[in-house]
């Protein structure tokens, strides 16, 4: 159904010592590593043989690309039936919005929510939840009618405080002006059984549409999820493409062949450049104004998942690349400067289109270099030259090509990242799937907020003795 020309590419080469010296990789590097990716790699095996095994260890993501048909429908069916309104807003923060923030604008027009041409009957999409920022929020109220406004709020605990500070807002404004229905307004996604989101649900009493984020699926695994799904269907984005494209990646990257696996050769490549020449820093530059948002949420992805203090053993370890989201050609006028001569700790991951969705002839009457050129080919030259620029001063990067921006290709893009992740947290040895260090400003916060059971400043870091 899909042609085989649709699939990814990574280019490694860059990121080898024989191209770019001594930050580089070398063969002998590689085979020290013999064992860790074997051991990364039964863990992913089994996960993905073992249903029961892969949900306890959160490792559900992996069965994502196949999920039943009927719960694929039934997304479709409600998105369809909220294309009514003509203003959504996605209510959620971290895995709850960055997946759904990138399908929308790596699959939608730049600039669908400002003309109603570029949406083809489809809702504008806003997104809030994600900060505690009353000045966003009242933008919204005070811009959009409630009678027209779909709400679709998103919470794997149903508790977190941003989304459930916008949720209670928006829900008074709907009230306000919708009556007794304006739960006819309102999706929720949320925990298949626990949680004050799916509470509240329940306590309603009304057929409310209600998704699950299934069991054993952490939030920045969930884009797969009914989470992402539900807002790129409602942009009418062809879902069941999207899933296509993440399966055949998994496909491709079920063999422990480094020849045969692109993700694992990129986990590994990356791993010995940060534990072995100090390249700790991983800049994450898609060249395509729509995959902008693609790379932050690569950065919830790595940070969350491998920014670990202790390993699996409980020993202090301290580890985790340091992502750094960026786009070029953009940046290329800001970081680029000290990619190319700050400190040799960087290592540049390129995300190419090569045959944008459209392209533009740069007029003949310029009259000059760039007379009678596609804008395409100028943005391709200026990615190449910037490879270029990193390999001549002995810089690692490395290059993904997408054939082209589609549902398909953005779907392996997402899954090449999440087994890559997967597997370099193996090689990390730590839990890809935990946070806890995110609990921290959540309980000082709580303490500030009178919540009970909390206490303002409270204690809960460990300062080593000096
Ligand atoms: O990856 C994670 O699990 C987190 O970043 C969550 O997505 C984020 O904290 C939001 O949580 P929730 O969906 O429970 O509101």
């Amino acid at each position: 159904m899909f042609a085989v020309m649709q699939n990814l590419k990574f280019d490694p080469s860059n990121l080898l010592a024989k191209n770019i010296g001594r930050y580089g990789v070398v063969e002998t590097d590689l085979a020290q590593y013999a064992t860790l990716l074997e051991n990364g790699h039964k863990v992913l095996l089994e996960a993905r043989e073992n249903g029961e095994k892969r949900i306890a260890s959160m490792m559900e993501w992996l069965n994502l690309p196949y999920q039943r048909e009927e719960v694929i429908d039934e997304i479709q069916n409600v998105a369809k039936s909220f294309r009514k309104f003509k203003n959504i807003v996605s209510i959620g923060i971290g895995g709850s919005y960055l997946g759904n923030r990138m399908l929308q604008d790596g699959l939608r027009s730049p600039y669908y929510n400002e003309f109603e041409s570029l949406r083809n009957g489809c809702p504008r999409i806003f997104f809030n939840g994600k900060s505690l920022d009353p000045v966003s929020l009242n933008a919204l109220l005070n811009n959009l009618d409630p009678k027209e406004t779909g709400i679709v709020v998103i919470s794997k605990s149903g508790g977190t405080t941003e989304p459930k500070v916008s949720f209670e807002i928006l829900k008074w404004w709907l009230e306000r002006r919708c009556g007794r229905d304006y739960w006819k307004h309102i999706i929720a996604v949320t925990d298949e059984r626990q949680g004050i989101l799916r509470e509240w649900v329940k306590g309603m009493g009304k057929p409310i549409p209600t998704f699950p984020v299934p069991d054993g699926v952490g939030g920045r695994f969930s884009v797969l999820s009914p989470v992402g799904l539900i807002t790129a269907a409602m942009a009418n984005i062809n879902i069941k493409e999207l899933l296509a494209g993440a399966a055949a990646m998994e496909k491709m990257t079920q063999n422990l062949n480094l020849k045969d696996n692109p993700a694992y050769l990129y986990a590994l490549l990356h791993t010995v450049l940060y534990q072995k020449r100090g390249i700790n820093i991983a800049v994450m530059m898609p060249f395509a104004d729509q995959l902008e948002t693609f790379a932050d949420w690569y950065v919830q992805l790595l940070a969350e998942s491998l920014g670990k203090k202790y390993n699996k053993q409980g020993l202090v370890i301290n580890t985790g690349r340091t992502p750094i989201p960026s786009v070029g050609p953009s940046d290329l006028h800001s970081t680029q400067q000290n990619n190319i001569e700050g400190e040799y700790n960087k290592a540049i991951t390129f995300i190419r289109v090569e045959k944008p969705a459209i392209d533009l002839t740069i007029p003949h009457e310029s009259n000059d270099y760039l007379a009678d050129k596609q804008m395409s080919v100028v943005g391709d030259a200026s990615q190449r030259g910037t490879e270029f620029a990193l390999l001549s001063e002995g810089r690692p990067n490395c290059t993904i090509s997408l054939p082209e921006l589609t549902p398909y290709t953005l779907g392996q893009l997402i899954f090449f990242f999440e087994i890559a992740t997967a597997m370099e947290g193996e090689l990390l040895g730590v839990n890809t799937y935990d946070q806890p260090g995110v609990e921290g400003y959540k309980k000082n916060m709580f303490g500030r907020l009178g919540k009970a059971g909390f206490v303002a400043n409270t204690f809960c870091g460990s300062i080593a003795p000096v």
